[in-house]
């Protein structure tokens, strides 16, 4: 981990990028917000909107699943006075300069070199910071909102959003919290009385599941002879002494310390007994984020739970949906949210089942499958990602699937161990997709592609050879 006054450095410069953009912006009437279609990209979104409309500002927000040439033609066609990218823009400044478009690229992609300059690029990776894991598109957004903010620490509430985004983004995943800038923001959040933050157990559905189905659904770490098995995790927690409920099955909230204290040390025992290493099972405690001004049982009131629910409406073509919730929208969008939420579940356990039928194929320094189109193009990350937690955790993981226009879209995933040993999905994906026509891009650990579909078997040969040097070379 970094050291804090250096942190402390690079959020600073951060937020002075920030200052000439925002005192722009507020000069502007008619606003165009451009953001990404997932969890991040929505809040990033809701972030600015909310900070535009606290000024009495005009805006519209455009989302993308990703920012190519056709929609950047959208974006300039639009006429809007100025274009706030969010979650994207990075990798394509030299484009948006082309267009003329007068910008502000608010975004933790990795950028690309080049000589152009809109009039303002704010982006960890400008002051050294990582982008995959210590800030994330919405909490660039927020830094933004920040310096919009007509009082001071008037947008601090935001933060809530920004770590919506970052958990969505897994931004807490290598190392069980919040780090980097992301923490500053976490801890704005929490003296703003937005949020507050503990250790605990990380299974999905704290909230909102009966603790046995919570159970039931933990993948990382999988825990043989519960993980899946309904009457095995119900058997357990009677074991244990935990009631599963009368008229109302009980949740991990309706849990006293007692209880959770006890559940704990009966999944660690049971997992050591099952061989699962200590490593692994570090995974299941760690920080999580709760939404103070969120109704306690809802979706809304845990960081993970909010964004697997943003992500059940971007990821399915309805942003807007998920928009009006993160604006504070409770009634019809978080109703319709919820219902895309029960959808989006049931694609996933498909997706997942899927992958288990049809296998996964390993090479020398990759392994990956094909979707083809059974599987949503947009939701095909998140099926590798969970896939690979059950799997073979020595290689990153390239997923296909076929999008509606009859192109190859590429999702990867590595671990943070593949990282610190030299993976960096990004810049093999940026290159390997490059080369058989396509473009793609991302994060280190967690980057996407687009390729013509024939190239497929050559792209695939590119990658194994490119995350085999980058393995070797550290
Ligand atoms: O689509 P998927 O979830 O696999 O994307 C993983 C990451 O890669 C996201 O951060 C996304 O913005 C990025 N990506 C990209 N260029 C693409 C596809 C995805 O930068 N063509
Ligand atoms: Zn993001």
């Amino acid at each position: 981990m970094q050291d804090t006054q250096e942190i402390a450095g690079k959020f600073r410069e951060l937020c002075e990028l920030c200052k000439s953009p925002a005192d722009v912006i507020k000069t502007k009437k008619n606003l165009l917000v451009v953001s990404h279609v997932d969890a991040d990209g929505l809040t990033a979104a809701a972030i600015v909107c909310t900070a535009l409309e606290r000024r009495g500002l005009d805006f519209q927000p455009k989302f993308f699943r990703q920012l190519d040439e056709a929609a950047l033609e959208e974006v300039a066609d639009h006429g809007a006075d100025l274009v706030i990218f969010t979650d994207l823009g990075s990798a394509m400044i030299q484009q948006i300069c082309d267009h003329r478009l007068l910008a502000v690229v608010a975004d933790h992609h990795r950028p690309v070199v080049c000589e152009a300059r809109p009039i303002a690029h704010i982006n960890p990776h400008l002051v050294g910071a990582d982008g995959a894991t210590q800030l994330s598109g919405s909490g660039t957004a927020f830094l933004l909102a920040r310096a919009l903010a007509s009082t001071p620490g008037g947008n601090d509430d935001l933060a809530a959003l920004a770590v919506v985004g970052a958990v969505g983004d897994l931004q807490d995943m290598a190392h069980g919290q919040m780090v980097g800038i992301n923490r500053h923001i976490l801890e704005i959040g929490s003296n703003a009385g937005a949020l507050s933050f503990s250790r605990d157990i990380k299974f999905f559905g704290r909230q909102t599941r009966p603790v046995y189905k919570m159970l039931e659904y933990s993948s990382d770490p999988y825990l043989p002879g519960l993980s899946g098995n309904e009457d095995a995790c119900i058997a357990f927690l009677k074991e244990i002494g935990i009631r599963l409920g009368g008229e109302k099955w009980r949740r991990w909230i309706d849990l006293s310390q007692e209880e959770k204290a006890g559940f704990v040390t009966a999944v660690l025992r049971k997992g050591l007994r099952s061989g699962i290493s200590n490593v692994k099972l570090e995974r299941l405690i760690g920080e999580v984020y709760i939404l103070l001004g969120e109704q306690e049982g809802t979706e809304l009131r845990d960081a993970s739970e909010y964004s697997t629910l943003l992500n059940a409406t971007a990821r399915y073509g309805h942003a807007g949906v998920g928009l009006s919730v993160c604006m504070g929208d409770r009634d019809k969008a978080f109703s319709e949210a919820q219902r895309l939420l029960g959808q989006h579940r049931q694609n996933l356990v498909n997706g997942l089942k899927l992958v288990r039928e049809k296998g996964i194929t390993t090479l020398k320094s990759i392994q990956y499958f094909d979707a083809g189109n059974a599987i949503l193009d947009t939701i095909v990350g998140i099926v590798a990602g969970m896939s690979f937690q059950m799997g073979d955790r020595s290689r990153p993981i390239l997923a296909f699937a076929l999008t509606a226009k009859g192109e190859l879209k590429v999702s990867a995933r590595g671990t943070q161990d593949l990282v610190r040993s030299g993976l960096d999905l990004a810049d093999a994906l940026s290159r390997c997709a490059g080369a058989v026509g396509g473009v793609g891009g991302g994060h280190n650990v967690a980057a996407g592609a687009t390729i013509p579909p024939q190239a497929k078997e050559e792209f695939l040969v590119l990658m194994d050879a490119t995350v085999g040097r980058q393995l070797i070379r550290e």
